[in-house]
């Protein structure tokens, strides 16, 4: 299955560090990456697009030598004023990996495989997973049920094999994955990498507040709740956090907030994914991503010894 040869030989383990609005930043992809993992960020966590520029050269400057590379998150909608900005710095500045949601654009692709760069896209469908092939994305992210963030509703399974009927290049999967043997379970399914958020959302250099990463750490995947009655768009929130913001998900009608009234709500409610139950400690990235490399080896050889034994192999 398609490793993108860019990134062959360059990550321990076949695991991205997904990008979180108001989370990740620059500590949480320079240490992901020095250990070995392929760490993101939203460009639209920095305020500005001249900050946006900042972060970029302020990573690049504390990656170590045989660090893994790094990649950025682009809205690529009508309602992101900074989207042309953004860009134009991600293609100055030569960004390995660029991960767009909702517009799959060529002529965005064309751009950034001018400089040797990736584009990956993030569906939630097999319609939207065509589009972004008939775009020329060199990888999909088939973001399927529990993930945190605007997840999906499909099965994983059902939509990596469906993606996988149509798709030649790199299939990521994104949802409620945690450790190394759920990151190899991913490979073994069909999928080339995995995509992890709500792990990374429960460590020290996360940019959110303590209280966010405590209640990730001690919720159940019975604390999540799948609701369009945030913004409109059905996400995944911590239920704990919407009854304080006094949002009630079985009542009501949905608003519409644009973006830039979503981004404000998204201070005060919560979001993570049903991985949350398999979560139980706030660990530094690094390390977090050395257990992840550990246990993914430990996995594989695991599955190769009993396949062997048994006569599978
Ligand atoms: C707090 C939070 C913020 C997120 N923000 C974004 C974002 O800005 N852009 C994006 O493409 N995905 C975003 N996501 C989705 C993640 O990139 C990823 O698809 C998802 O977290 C993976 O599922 P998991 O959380 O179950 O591991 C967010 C997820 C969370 C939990």
């Amino acid at each position: 299955m398609p490793i993108p040869e860019a990134l062959k030989g360059r990550l321990k383990a076949p695991v991205i560090a997904a990008p979180m609005f108001l989370t990740s930043g620059p500590d949480l992809v320079v240490e992901t990456c020095n250990a070995g993992l392929l760490g993101t960020f939203p460009a639209l966590n920095q305020r500005t697009s001249d900050g946006f520029r900042e972060w970029i050269r302020a990573i690049r400057g504390r990656l170590a030598p045989d660090a893994a590379p790094f990649g950025v998150n682009l809205i690529v909608h009508k309602s992101n004023p900074r989207l042309e900005a953004d860009l134009a710095i991600c293609i100055e500045e030569r960004v390995p990996l660029i991960i767009t949601s909702l517009g799959a654009v060529p002529e965005l692709v064309a751009a950034v495989h001018g400089y040797g760069g990736l584009v990956f896209h993030d569906v939630v469908n097999a319609r939207h997973a065509r589009k972004a092939a008939e775009a020329g994305v060199d990888g999909i992210i088939a973001v399927a049920a529990g993930a945190g963030g605007h997840a999906g509703t499909l099965s994983p399974f059902a939509l990596v094999s469906e993606i996988r009927s149509f798709f030649a290049g790199t299939v990521i999967l994104s949802g409620a994955m945690n450790r190394g043997h759920e990151v190899a379970a991913a490979r073994m399914m069909g999928a080339d990498l995995a995509y992890l958020g709500t792990r990374f959302l429960a460590t020290e250099e996360a940019m959110v507040p303590e209280a966010q990463k405590r209640m990730v750490a001690d919720s159940t995947a019975a604390d999540i709740v799948y609701t369009p009655k945030v913004s409109g768009i059905p996400a995944s929130f911590l239920r704990q956090s919407l009854a304080t913001a006094g949002i009630d998900p079985e009542g009501g009608a949905s608003p519409h907030l644009d973006m830039e009234s979503e981004a404000k709500v998204w201070r005060d409610v919560w979001s993570a994914g049903q991985g949350v139950g398999g979560i139980g400690d706030i660990p530094g990235a690094g390390d977090l991503c050395r257990r992840l490399i550990d246990e993914y080896q430990a996995a594989v050889a695991a599955c190769a010894a009993e396949a062997r034994t048994e006569g599978w192999l």
